[in-house]
């Protein structure tokens, strides 16, 4: 039988996951952005793999608040000028290597415009079509098992406090739903960057479940907001989600 694979040991796994672009609070009062994809979320928590000499899990482990601000697929030359920064003054041997350099304000440098938080000190990206306002619950040093690397990786886990979502996201008719044909995040895949195709891939058979049955995970740890309630306005309409 032919071969169909092959062993091979990539030096990354970047398998395609959205940009997230956290702030986070400096020691001074100032703001960070950290741009990063290791990043996934069940119920209200989101897990987030960072390096951990980087500005923004000192920043996170400290202040224990950070948004996250989620890219679109448009926003990539907003991404490229601060790429290869960090915000800690003295920029890790790591880095250094990479070519790195240390920017106190990566605000100025992307172009990108500060928007207040309701809940968190640090500010919301205003360009960014979905904003989520987090505090950290939980961290856990990772690769625990080699002495040479243990905790050189950190994930940590936050719960998201208040979304904003940019209304033209919004699935018309419901308080609560984001039109997954309308929402176009930006993919990180092997240091590339993609968007979605067009058109969805196939039809769901889990997109049949009502999103409202999930409510069971998620009702008690969000901070009570207009979303929240069983009938909002929405605009033109009053609606109301599917029970
Ligand atoms: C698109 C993109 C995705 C990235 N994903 C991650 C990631 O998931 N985890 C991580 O630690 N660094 C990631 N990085 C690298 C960080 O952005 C980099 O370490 C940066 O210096 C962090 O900034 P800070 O030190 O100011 O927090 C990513 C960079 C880019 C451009």
């Amino acid at each position: 039988m032919t071969e169909t694979h092959s062993i091979i040991t990539p030096a990354i796994m970047y398998w395609g996951t959205p940009v997230v672009m956290i702030t986070t609070e400096n020691e001074d009062g100032t703001a960070n952005i950290g741009l990063m994809s290791s990043a996934w979320w069940l119920g209200h928590r989101c897990i987030l793999g960072l390096l951990s000499a980087s500005q923004t899990p000192i920043n996170l482990l400290r202040t224990r608040t950070c948004v996250l601000n989620l890219a679109s697929d448009d926003m990539v030359h907003y991404i490229n000028p601060i790429t290869k920064t960090t915000g800690t003054p003295v920029v890790p041997q790591l880095k250094q290597d990479l070519g790195y350099e240390y920017c106190s304000d990566k605000f100025r440098l992307s172009g990108l415009t500060r928007q207040a938080s309701d809940l968190v000190p640090p500010p919301r990206i205003a360009e960014c079509p979905v904003q989520m306002e987090a505090e950290l619950t939980n961290s856990m040093e990772m690769m625990q098992d080699l002495p040479d690397r243990k905790g050189a990786l950190v994930a940590i886990e936050v719960k998201i406090l208040r979304t904003h979502v940019r209304n033209d996201l919004r699935m018309a008719g419901h308080a609560n739903r984001i039109d997954p044909d309308r929402w176009r995040p930006l993919i990180m895949s092997f240091q590339e960057f993609y968007g979605l195709a067009p058109r969805k891939a196939d039809s769901s058979e889990l997109g049949t479940i009502k999103e409202e049955n999930y409510r069971v995970l998620t009702r008690s740890d969000v901070v009570k907001q207009g979303g929240d309630m069983d009938k909002v306005k929405d605009g033109e309409a009053t609606v109301v989600d599917e029970e």
